[in-house]
């Protein structure tokens, strides 16, 4: 595929010639490939690195993130879902990406910052999402793929007003580390405390421009991509009686007091976000991988400095593995097991999504919570249309909802 002044990239969607790559992803670079978001995240970003780095880097952040860790979490995102669902009103129409925003940030605002209250949290807050709308408009999302737009001419021009919020987020986020290691981390259980606490091999702890650069990557990559999917998933269970009363169906069946990881469990509900992101990958081509040296893929030679591009979206509609693929079909989930290069919507080998177990729990609870409590129903009837929003695919005008007030 040849992409104008980008360059020429070898697009893949055969399950066999994607797991190759996956198999021997030393001999790819990937983070050179991403360097529009350096401007963004900073030099130090996860994103961005490979080699030795990228490998010291995940090493001290996948622990935090994953296994028993998550489950001091579940109960948090629980509440943070009750707290913006109360808000709604019977009859009062809502956007469901917006609103599901407003969660996906106060979780990790919560969760990953350990920020719910004082005065550091109430300045950081409205910074991030001035920040983080930079890519909220097709046009303003254009300042990361067109270099001359990013000209810092003070707060007239768009890519100044990102560069002052910028260091104004940074300024605060020092301050919070800094505060952190004056006043003492021990008892808290948030992800920056752990990552603050981490060690290297070498006995060296993350530096604070490790930690700044790796907080804004995490709410970068984690807090539109995990809103997004959900508004999908609203979207396609209110549009779907049967969906919603399997799915009710399911979280009736738990008792009184269960625990939000019995919740996580449900097999039709895991079915339900598992089918979401078939459809609807928001990450539609995983970050592009950089050949370092020539290599046969699939039977094909390919020189160094090839670029592949591995297509989620092409192989989660392959007809082969997923028959009916224009059709919401949790079931299938249920029915057969995918392999990870036929079925990757959070990408695979060693870049494989860092937040994959946080986005899949919250995405759970979310939908539990809701379902369980608030009847709601679409607030539109056309059929609901991709966009492109910066790096991501979105539903066009973020899926209306609205309270109903009865079941
Ligand atoms: C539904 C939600 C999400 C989806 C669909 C998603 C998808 C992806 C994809 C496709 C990649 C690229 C993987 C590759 O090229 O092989 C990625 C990378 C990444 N994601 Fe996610 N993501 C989600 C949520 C999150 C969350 C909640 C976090 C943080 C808590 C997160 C943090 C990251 C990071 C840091 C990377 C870079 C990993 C690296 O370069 O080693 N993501 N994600």
């Amino acid at each position: 595929m040849q992409l104008g002044g980008l360059g020429s990239f070898v697009l893949i969607s055969n399950p066999q010639a994607i797991q190759e790559i996956f198999n021997q992803d030393s001999k790819f670079d990937v983070g050179r490939g991403n360097r529009l978001a350096e401007p963004l995240l900073g030099q130090n970003s996860l994103m961005l690195l490979d080699g030795d780095r990228h490998r010291r880097e995940r090493k001290l952040l996948m622990p935090p993130l994953h296994g028993e860790r998550l489950q001091t979490y579940a109960k948090q995102i629980c509440r943070i879902t009750e707290q913006v669902a109360s808000q709604w009103q019977v009859d009062q129409p809502f956007v469901a990406r917006a609103a599901m925003q407003n969660i996906s940030l106060e979780v990790i605002l919560q969760i990953v910052f350990g920020l719910s209250e004082g005065e550091r949290y109430q300045q950081l807050k409205p910074l991030l999402t001035d920040w983080l709308n930079m890519t909220d408009s097709p046009l303003r999302s254009s300042m990361l793929f067109l270099q001359f737009l990013q000209q810092d001419w003070g707060s007239w021009t768009p890519w100044g007003q990102m560069k002052q919020r910028q260091r104004q987020v940074h300024a605060l986020l020092q301050a919070e580390v800094e505060e952190r290691r004056t006043s003492g981390n021990e008892a808290r259980t948030d992800v920056l405390s752990l990552m603050m606490a981490t060690r290297d091999e070498a006995g060296q702890p993350m530096t604070d421009e490790e930690l700044r650069d790796e907080l804004l990557t995490i709410l970068f990559a984690g807090h539109e991509t995990t809103a997004t999917t959900l508004a999908w998933a609203f979207y396609q269970i209110y549009q779907r009686l049967d969906v919603r009363e399997r799915l009710l169906k399911e979280l009736s069946g738990l008792g009184e007091n269960s625990s939000p990881m019995e919740i996580a469990q449900l097999p039709y509900l895991t079915a339900v976000c598992q089918e979401t992101l078939r459809m609807y990958p928001v990450i539609p081509t995983l970050f592009p991988r950089i050949l370092k040296l020539p290599m046969t893929i699939a039977g094909y030679p390919f020189e160094a400095e090839t670029t592949f591009m591995l297509a989620v979206y092409l192989v989660h509609y392959r007809e082969d593995l997923y028959p009916n693929a224009q059709q919401f079909k949790p079931e299938r989930f249920l029915e057969r097991q995918y392999s990870t290069s036929e079925y990757f919507p959070f990408g695979g080998g060693s870049r494989r999504c860092l937040g994959y177990a946080l986005a899949m729990l919250e995405m759970k609870l979310v939908l539990a919570t809701i379902l369980s409590k608030y009847p709601l129903a679409l607030a539109e009837n056309a059929p609901v249309k991709i966009q492109r929003r910066g790096f991501t695919l979105a539903p066009r005008g973020g899926v209306r909802l609205v309270l109903t007030g009865e079941r």
